[in-house]
């Protein structure tokens, strides 16, 4: 039987999917001589053992397609939901799946949660690795995910759109990006847009602040403002309540306790656009500007991918196929500068890479008066 691999997409799709199952297909088969088998729809697929043999037609043309060709769907392993509120532990069944193909890797393109999932498929012997693909930027161990490049792209334009209908009008435009919990995306387009007031998740914001860098442009001529603030963008008086829940949580002794704050943490956690129509309006109200909210949502995630994203794919997916050849497995297939590293899963799952507060973006920023809301 010829060598077999495995590959699936799971979570969110980003761009640059479709150039990463190209690349790994491509390689496996022209490099190694593989055969690959592409499951549908992520985890789901995998457990359904639903698949098709991917050829060398199925992997040309794909290069420059958003989305991804063999499905996604957000799952987690060992809670699969099979219907009417029940979920099982799905990851014998999946092993029975990798076992019955013989196939010697399965690739897993995904981001934090999918690291998540493919380190319990570690665990019950599952010979896995993951290639981070993600808008957010979010995955631990690797400098860079494919897909944020292109999302940043989008968001930039949508910034640079934004700012002759401010300027025209005299208006606050704030403009919410996605990222989930971190602030790579708006902190990256907020640059390079040109945004004044740039809000991420790392650095807590105080309204009063924000009115006031926005009043003093106002003051300088300056009679617009363009605030770029991430989905999961908190006020400081939310984080404080949110840390000293955490400081309960960690100090209880009670499990029913633990449990409860946990996922009331959860709720909180969870990227709230109420928040920015809040925001917009009380800058409104401190400032005496009109303002408008564009909530930029999934076409962050759609398209074409730029060349900087196809490349990384591409770059990732071969390396991939490289690594599986010589037996290596339960890694994250890494960027680090213009190489590749194989990071243990164990090290990676569980993990979020935020934006450090002394990070190059963060300091430019700051030379360029650029309010953090802090
Ligand atoms: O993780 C990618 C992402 O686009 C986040 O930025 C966003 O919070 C989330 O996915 C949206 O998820 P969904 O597509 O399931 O609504």
């Amino acid at each position: 039987m010829a060598r077999t691999i495995g590959i699936l997409s799971a979570g969110g799709d980003s761009p640059g999917l479709n150039a990463a199952i190209r690349a790994v297909g491509k390689a496996a088969q022209r490099a190694y001589g593989m055969e690959v088998l592409g499951f549908k729809d992520g985890f789901v697929g995998l457990m359904q053992n639903r698949y098709d043999h991917l050829d060398s037609d199925d992997l040309s043309g794909i290069l420059t397609r958003g989305g991804t060709v063999l499905g996604t769907s957000r799952a987690k392993v060992h809670r699969m939901n099979v219907g009417s509120g029940k979920r099982v532990d799905g990851r014998k069944a999946m092993a029975e799946v990798v076992v019955s193909h013989q196939l010697e890797a399965l690739v897993c393109l995904g981001g934090d949660g999918t690291a998540s999932n493919a380190l319990l498929l570690a665990e019950v012997g599952v010979p896995v690795l993951t290639i981070p693909k993600t808008i957010d930027n979010d995955v631990f161990g690797t400098d860079v995910t494919f897909g944020f490049d292109t999302a940043m792209m989008i968001a930039t334009e949508a910034i640079d759109r934004l700012h002759s209908t401010a300027h025209s009008h005299h208006r606050i435009m704030v403009v919410e990006l996605m990222g989930r919990g971190v602030g790579w995306l708006a902190l990256g387009a907020g640059l390079a847009g040109g945004a004044d007031v740039i809000l991420i998740p790392e650095i807590p914001y105080n309204v009063a602040a924000i009115a006031s860098s926005i009043s003093a442009r106002k003051a300088a001529g300056s009679s617009f403002s363009i605030v770029a603030v991430a989905e999961g963008a908190i006020s400081q008086e939310a984080a404080a309540i949110r840390d000293s829940m955490v400081d309960q949580m960690e100090s209880t002794e009670s499990e029913s306790e633990r449990a409860s704050i946990k996922k009331r943490l959860k709720e909180f956690g969870q990227t709230r656009t109420g928040g920015t129509v809040q925001l917009a309006s009380t800058l409104a109200g401190l400032t005496g500007l009109e303002s408008r909210i564009t909530i930029l949502g999934h076409v962050q995630r759609g398209g074409t991918p730029t060349p900087a994203d196809r490349l990384l794919a591409t770059r990732l997916g071969t390396a991939c196929v490289d690594y599986i050849a010589e037996g290596i497995h339960g890694v994250l297939v890494a960027a680090r500068g213009e190489k590749t590293e194989a990071v243990p899963l164990r090290k990676v799952a569980g993990q979020t890479k935020s934006v450090p507060l002394d990070h190059a973006w963060v300091n430019t920023a700051r030379h360029l008066s650029i309010s953090l809301g802090d």
